[in-house]
C-alpha cells in the first residue's frame, strides 16, 4: 500500500478524531514532513482533512469520497472477503470487470468507480454516471447456474440493493421487474447483469452484476429527467453515506449470492414489486401489448395475462405501466 493510502486508512479508522503527524510518522517509519506532504495531496484531491495545531489531522465526518478504506469499516460477514478495486474515473465498471473475469479474476472481485465515462444500461442504452454523486460497481461472480437461471442474479441483486437503501434511509424502495429500483416514483438504481457461457457444460463461466445508484445526482439529461431520481436531494453531512451504502450493498450481496438457488429472497422481491396486479404495457419489437402482471415465478420470470386470457412468462424485455 502506498504511503498516502496508509495515511488514509489510519484517518478512516479514526474518523472524526485527531491523529498526530508524529504518531503516524513513527507508525509508518517515515518523517513528519513526508506525512504532511501526503496530507496536503489528499486535501488537494478533495479529502476533508482538518489540521488542528498541536493535535494532528482528522478526517471530517462529512468526508464522503469513495475509497476502499472508507468502505471497509462498514463491511461485515462474508463481504469482508470481497476484493475491492476502487477507482476514480473509468469507462464502465462492467466492461472492466468482464475483462478481468475473462482473465481469471476471482469470484468476489468488485470494481467500484466514482465516475463512468461510458456507463452502460440494458438494451444498449447509456447509464448516466457523473462524478462523485453515485455508486457505480460491478461484482464478478462464478455461479453454478444455467444461462436460463441467470435472471436470478439480477433479481437477487435488486433485493440486496433495495434492502441496503432501506437500511440507510429508512424509506421504502420499490422494484420494477426486473432490475430497476424506484423511490417516490423515480428510478434511483439500475442493474445490468452480463454473463459468459461455458460452451462445454452449458453453465455460466462468469457473471458480472453491475449496479448503478444515484445517491445525490442532480441535473439529469433531458431524455431521463422525468423518470430518474436520487436517493437524497440533500445528502446528510454527518456520515459518509455513499461509503456506507456501498458497504451495505456488498454485505447484502454477499448473503444473497450464496442463496441464489434456494430463492429465499424471492418473497422480498415480490413484496417490493410494483407491477404485480397492475395493467401494464409489454413492448414486443415495435408492438405494445396490453396485459396484466399476474406473478413473478421462481425463475424470476414475469407472468402476464393478455386480454384474450393467454398467459406468457417473460424473461426479458421492456414493460411499463
Ligand atoms: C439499466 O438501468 O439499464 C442498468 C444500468 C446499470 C448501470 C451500472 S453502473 C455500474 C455498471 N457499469 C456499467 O457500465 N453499467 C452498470
Amino acid at each position: 500500500m502506498e504511503l498516502k493510502e496508509q495515511i488514509l486508512k489510519i484517518l478512516e479508522e479514526n474518523r472524526g478524531k485527531s491523529i498526530s503527524g508524529a504518531w503516524m510518522a513513527r507508525k509508518l517509519y517515515v518523517t513528519r514532513s513526508a506525512i504532511w506532504k501526503q496530507i496536503k495531496e489528499l486535501q488537494n484531491e478533495g479529502y476533508e482533512i482538518e489540521a488542528v495545531p498541536n493535535r494532528g489531522y482528522s478526517l471530517k465526518p462529512c468526508n464522503d469520497i469513495l475509497t476502499a478504506q472508507s468502505i471497509i469499516p462498514y463491511l461485515k460477514g462474508k463481504a469482508t472477503g470481497f476484493i475491492l478495486d476502487v477507482r476514480k474515473t473509468v469507462t464502465s465498471t462492467n466492461t472492466i470487470a468482464k475483462e478481468m473475469a475473462a482473465n481469471g479474476a476471482k469470484e468476489g472481485t468488485v470494481i467500484i468507480a466514482t465516475h463512468q465515462t461510458e456507463g452502460r444500461g440494458r438494451m444498449g442504452r447509456t447509464f448516466y454516471s457523473p462524478a462523485s454523486t453515485g455508486i457505480y460497481m460491478s461484482l464478478i461472480l462464478r455461479p453454478k447456474l444455467s444461462l436460463e437461471d441467470s435472471l436470478l442474479i439480477t433479481t437477487g441483486a435488486a433485493v440486496a440493493v433495495a434492502k441496503a437503501i432501506e437500511e440507510l434511509t429508512h424509506r421504502e424502495v420499490q422494484i420494477k421487474w426486473v432490475n430497476d429500483l424506484f423511490m417516490d416514483g423515480k428510478k434511483v438504481c439500475g442493474i445490468l447483469t452480463e454473463a459468459s457461457l461455458n460452451v462445454e457444460n452449458g453453465g455460466l463461466e462468469y457473471a458480472v452484476v453491475g449496479i448503478g445508484i444515484n445517491v445525490s445526482t442532480k441535473d439529469f439529461p433531458d431524455d431521463i429527467k422525468e423518470v430518474a431520481g436520487s436517493i437524497f436531494t440533500d445528502k446528510p453531512k454527518d456520515q459518509p453515506v455513499t461509503s456506507m451504502l456501498a458497504a451495505y450493498v456488498l454485505n447484502n450481496l454477499a448473503e444473497t449470492i450464496n442463496n441464489l438457488t434456494d430463492k429465499s429472497y424471492m418473497e422480498d422481491y415480490k413484496k417490493r414489486s410494483f407491477l404485480l396486479g397492475k395493467n401494464i404495457n409489454v413492448l414486443k419489437g415495435d408492438k405494445i401489448l396490453k396485459a396484466i402482471a399476474l406473478d413473478i415465478d421462481d425463475r424470476a420470470r414475469l407472468i402476464v395475462e393478455y386480454p384474450d386470457s393467454t398467459k406468457e412468462a417473460l424473461t426479458s424485455g421492456e414493460v411499463s405501466i
